[in-house]
């Protein structure tokens, strides 16, 4: 932890790497996940507002579609961050752990506190990302909002013939089962470790989990029923019907 805090004791930098370079091929649709609307406005300018919206939030680094970098420049030069907050585009990879470990390449020295957040969580509430901040600023190197799991989890074999049905291994107590969010937050350096440890054509869908093998703890926070992923078309319906509830009555 020494690294994140500066001689003088001053609060690190906070900047959020939003990894928004994936295809969406569950969602379907042609046009990739994160320029899709949600009332109006594309999926990532609201990931963006909701990091931006963070108080200690000072950088945005938004990782695009290789192909996409200069739509998405001109997008988020449309829509510009709140006074105080400085936007970056970059160039992202295969999968989100490479997009993530490109998106922190880009971050400047200064920077001690990281949230990864996935654009396709646009409507996370900003009390949900200042809890994630306030934890690692009180010393947790990682940290990750999470939800009990309402159904039932099965843990199953792969069957020996593609297409069988698949037989059931074991039943996880629910009780002891938390569904993840993000932003998940971490000390810089602890982040940095855990990507560079597993450099090599990893595809970890989360990065806490990284930090964990690295035998580092990682706590959890509340999360919240809004940060939910928008991933398949049922919840472009559910992220709508979210926006409208927001948006006062005129
Ligand atoms: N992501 C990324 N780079 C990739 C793959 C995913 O930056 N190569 C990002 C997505 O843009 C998204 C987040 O990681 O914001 C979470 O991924 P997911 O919900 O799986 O989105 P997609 O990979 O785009 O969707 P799908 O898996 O259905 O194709
Ligand atoms: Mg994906």
């Amino acid at each position: 932890m020494s690294e994140i805090t500066p001689p003088s004791g001053a609060i690190p930098r906070t900047a959020a790497v939003i990894p928004a370079a994936g295809l969406g091929l569950r969602l379907g649709g042609g046009t990739p996940k994160a320029l899709r609307e949600l009332g109006g406005t594309p999926m990532l300018v609201h990931a963006v507002r909701a990091m931006a919206r963070a108080r200690a939030v000072s950088l945005v680094v938004v990782v695009a579609p290789p192909d996409g970098v200069g739509k998405t420049r001109s997008l988020l030069d449309e829509h510009p961050a709140p006074p105080g907050v400085t936007q970056l585009v970059v160039a992202g990879g295969a999968t989100r752990q490479e997009s993530v470990r490109l998106g922190l390449a880009a971050l400047p020295e200064d920077v001690g506190v990281v949230l990864v957040h996935d654009a396709a969580r646009p409507l996370v509430p900003v009390t949900t990302v200042d809890a994630v901040v306030e934890a690692v600023r009180a010393g947790a190197p990682a940290v990750v909002p999470a939800l009990p799991v309402t159904d039932t989890v099965k843990q199953i074999a792969v069957p020996a013939v593609a297409g069988e049905p698949e037989p059931v291994v074991a039943t996880p107590d629910r009780a002891l089962l938390r569904a993840v969010q993000t932003p998940q937050g971490f000390d810089r350096a602890t982040l940095a470790e855990a990507h560079a440890a597993h450099a090599a054509g990893g595809d970890a869908t989360d990065c806490a989990g990284l930090v964990e093998r690295l035998g580092v703890p990682v706590v959890l926070v509340p999360g919240h029923e809004e940060a939910f992923k928008v991933t398949r078309p049922l919840d472009l319906v559910l992220a709508e019907a979210v926006l409208a509830r927001r948006r006062p009555p005129s």
